[in-house]
Formats: C-alpha cells, structure tokens, sequence
C-alpha cells in the first residue's frame, strides 16, 4: 500500500482479507489510535500543564504512579469502553479486572495494555509509550474472567505500541506481519511510513540497565562482558534509553537486543509478562525476531496471574538465542 495511507484506509484493506469479518476489529483500533493522539498531546506539552509528576499513590506494583501515568490509563478506558467489543481490559495501572459497565453492550474480544511505558521519563521529556495486546474472550458468559486474560501470548489476535518520541508512531500486527504509522501532526492522522517490519537476524546494539550487573547471575555478566568484546572482537554498542518501547522500536529497526534478565533483587526481572512482554513478543517474531525468558519462547509461558513479571530478551533472533545459550550452560565458559 502506498506511503502516507491512513491507518483506518489501511485497517479495511486488511479486514478484507479475512472473509467473514465484522470490522469490529477494525472499529477498536481505530478507537485505541484516537486515544493515543489524546495522550500524545498531553506529552507532547507535559511541561506546560499541571500534569507533570507523582499523582500521590502506588500502584499494584508498589511503584509511584505519575499523573499522566493515570491520564493515559482513563483516556484509554473512555475511548473504548463503550463500542461494544469488549468484555474487560486488565493494565497496569488497575489492580483487578475492568469490566465493561453494565450500561454498554459487551463483546467478544479482552484488552491488556501498559497505558503508560517508561512514564519516569517524562519529567525529562525522554521518549515513552503505550503498550497494547488483544486476545478473544474464550470463557462462556458476557464478563470477562481471570481465565480469559491468563492465555499464552501465542493466543493473541492483535498487538501494538505507540512510541510518544520525536515523532508518534503507531506500530501493530494482527499476525500479518508488523506495520508502522506516523502521526502526522497537522493532519492529525496515523499514517502509513514503515510498511511490512522486519528485523535483522543480528544486531551490534545491546540494551540493559548497566547498573544491575552485579546483581546478575554469571552467565549474565558473562554473556555482557562479551559483547563488550572481552574475548576480542568489535564491541557492540550499548544503548539504553529507560523506555521499553523507546529502546525496543530503535532494535527493532536497527538491530539488536533488549534485555531485563531477573537478578538478586527482582529474580524475575521488571517486566510485566501480560501486558508488556507478550504484546512485543508478538511483534517481535512477525518481524523475523525471538522473544525469550531465557529458557522458554515468551508467548508459550503460561500465565498465572494478572500483573506477573518475567525476564525478558527481546531483539534479534540470533542475539537472542546467544543469552540463552550462555543461560543454558550456567556461566561454565
Ligand atoms: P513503566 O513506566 O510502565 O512502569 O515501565 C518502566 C519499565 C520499562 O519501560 C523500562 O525499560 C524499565 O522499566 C526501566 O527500568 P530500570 O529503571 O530498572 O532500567
Ligand atoms: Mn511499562
Ligand atoms: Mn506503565
């Protein structure tokens, strides 16, 4: 499809292609776009308003939850709670299940999202994002339960971010490969600029918060001092922004690894497996690349609840099966 095609233009291409469709799909997304434009604007001028900066309350994680962190979340449940196509959003700003009110028509599909990713970088005006993934309700019944949202990540229908960066982007799949869209600021529309993603098999980047190395395990420092080129060899570069999203888009384009592996202190590492590993997980393996724990693919882990975390490895597909070969054999090199 040609460059600068809307995103709704191209969502309907898409739908075409799956007879039978209902375009309810099609009509979520569109609303979830909206959405992002609204927190878009609202970072885009954080510094102006009143919004910067702790909103006074934690969140089920125990972490500080920032007014925009709040902003987002309800922005997101006020665009799509009403259109009918679903029946309950778990993010991770909301301890429990939101489940559609009794006055709108439910429907068949779940949303899980992380409205907010990398929100301690906005108070220094440092890329963030939005993390979305959309599963189909599979219990009998019209309210979503615990059960509907503990699928494996390999269920999911759909997933996307939006990266609030020096542009806005929207990236998704719908498991026909990944496509990225940028706002377009006058327009006020997503459109389409990085049409069919894919990621190299290998990268020369590697992203990690350097700090923790030495509440890493062994085979964790190891496989890190190597690509520094301990052993000789060229060094990879180390980038590392503080956003998921942020660092995730620039490997996913440039090549190379995202790593929150556990440590001593987080034995199972940051990242919160349902609504931030698995949705870029999805993405990352319709672009060519691998997602892992360090023992298993990321989208077969099977959830236990809601707001569980997981180490997560994340990039190109041969950076990725590096980490979990030093993983497997212990640091015994
Ligand atoms: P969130 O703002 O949604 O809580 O996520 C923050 C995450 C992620 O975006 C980032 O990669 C990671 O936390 C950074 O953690 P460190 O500060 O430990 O590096
Ligand atoms: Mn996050
Ligand atoms: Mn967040």
């Amino acid at each position: 499809m040609y460059k600068g095609t809307t995103f709704t233009r191209f969502l309907i291409a898409e739908q075409r292609k799956f007879p039978g469709a209902t375009g309810e799909f099609t009509s979520l997304l569109t609303e979830l776009a909206t959405a992002a434009k609204i927190i878009a604007h609202e970072v885009n001028r954080a510094g102006l308003g009143n919004i910067l900066g702790a909103a006074g309350r934690t969140n089920v994680q125990g972490e500080q939850v920032q007014k925009l962190d709040e902003f987002a979340n309800e922005t997101i449940i006020r665009m799509v709670d009403h259109t009918g196509h679903l029946a309950g959003m778990v993010s991770e700003e909301m301890e429990d299940i939101f489940h559609i009110q009794e006055h709108h028509l439910r429907g068949k599909y779940l949303l899980l999202f992380d409205p907010l990713d990398g929100s301690s970088n906005i108070d220094v005006s440092v890329g963030v994002g939005t993390i979305f993934g959309i599963h189909r309700k599979i219990t009998p019944g019209e309210d979503a339960t615990p059960e509907d949202f503990l699928q494996k990540g390999r269920a999911q229908l759909c997933a996307g971010y939006l990266l609030y960066g020096s542009s806005t982007m929207l990236v998704y799949t719908a498991g026909q490969g990944v496509h990225g869209f940028t706002l377009d600021p006058n327009v006020g529309e997503f459109l389409l600029s990085h049409e069919q993603m894919t990621i190299m098999k290998r990268g020369k980047t590697f992203s990690v918060n350097d700090g923790r190395y030495f509440l890493w395990d062994h085979p964790i420092r190891h496989y890190i001092d190597d690509l520094r080129g301990k052993e000789g060899g060229s060094p990879y570069s180390s980038r590392y922004i503080g956003s998921l999203v942020a660092d995730f888009h620039r490997n996913l384009l440039k090549g190379g690894i995202y790593l929150y592996p556990g440590d001593r202190e987080s034995p199972s590492g940051k990242l919160r497996l349902l609504y931030e590993a698995n949705p870029l997980a999805f993405i990352v393996e319709q672009a060519g690349g691998r997602a892992s724990s360090g023992t298993e693919a990321i989208l077969d882990i099977q959830p236990i609840t809601l707001h569980q975390r997981t180490p997560l490895f994340i990039g190109s597909e041969e950076d990725v099966r590096m980490v979990e070969a030093y993983i497997k054999e212990g640091g015994k090199r």
